[in-house]
């Protein structure tokens, strides 16, 4: 059984808020985050792109000895989750996907459910798929938002640009004649926009994000496979963060998402 810490990877600082997530669940558990900010963003590249950079990820982190890999990019999760679960059937390998479709069936009141995200993810389908599985007769829209990525990553979370864009990306499923009422965040770069989304759509919509739902299958597998927390030393609840590029902007924006401060000389520069 490997006892080491938890990998975790996006293609930047968005799986930052699945790391959050898992933290509060696993919290005697050790973590080590790879965001590939050389090669961001993940979501306009072909899907044979994706899933080469998602596994040299992988690669890279399973030198760290990891216990667990949580893909926390659903770009990634949607292209190469297959993969990276055949190519590693020894640890649980763990992506956003499922789990964030999962709660948005159990979250719909009327199975409207609308799944914005990045161009790849939604012309993959993998959430239209993974719904129409769990609740067959709920109705899907989906919507590539790659604008959004791009907000996220420059931290203007709740500005008027980014006000107009969620307008311009989501205004006519609002105000039309039946509009949802579940959103998945279908993206891990997201939910630091939820505010500004309630803002424009109101208390009645669902947001979904599957940080949470992601933690709660995670914690789970590990459970069922005898490893829920690291044997043989004390428990320690660290993260040690990598990336491919830009230690100060990934420091920066990153604890935004992670909900704490990073400090720049704690990211280690990594190549894949
Ligand atoms: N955060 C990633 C996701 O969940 C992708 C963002 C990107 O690199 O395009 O899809």
């Amino acid at each position: 059984m490997t006892t080491g810490p938890i990998g975790v990877f996006d293609s930047g600082v968005g799986g930052l808020t699945v790391l959050r997530a898992l933290r509060e669940r696993l919290p005697d558990s050790d973590f080590v985050y790879l965001g590939d900010t050389a090669r961001l963003p993940y979501g306009t590249k072909s899907p044979d792109t994706v899933r080469r950079y998602a596994l040299q990820a992988a690669e890279a982190l399973r030198t760290y000895h990891v216990r667990a890999l949580v893909v926390a990019c659903n770009t990634a999760s949607g292209v190469a989750l297959d993969v990276l679960t055949a190519r590693w059937p020894e640890v649980p390998v763990v992506g956003v996907v499922e789990p964030g479709a999962a709660a948005a069936c159990a979250r719909s009141p009327r199975g409207e459910i609308a799944v914005i995200g990045t161009e790849s993810t939604i012309r993959g389908g993998a959430y239209q798929a993974a719904i129409a599985r769990l609740r067959p007769e709920a109705r899907v829209r989906a919507r590539a938002c790659s604008v959004f990525v791009a907000l996220a990553e420059e931290g203007w979370f709740d500005t008027a640009a980014a006000e107009a864009v969620a307008r311009a990306y989501l205004g006519d499923w609002l105000e039309g004649p039946e509009p949802p009422d579940a959103l998945v965040l279908g993206c891990t770069h997201f939910p630091v926009l939820a505010g500004l989304i309630r803002r424009i759509a109101g208390d009645e919509l669902e947001l979904v994000d599957s940080a949470s739902t992601t933690a709660a299958v995670l914690a789970d597998r590990l459970e069922a496979g005898g490893a829920a927390a690291p044997s043989g030393r004390a428990a320690a609840g660290g993260v040690r963060f990598l990336a491919t590029d830009g230690a100060e902007r990934f420091a920066r924006v990153g604890g935004r998402f992670l909900g704490t401060e990073l400090d720049p000389a704690a990211i280690e520069i990594v190549d894949l």
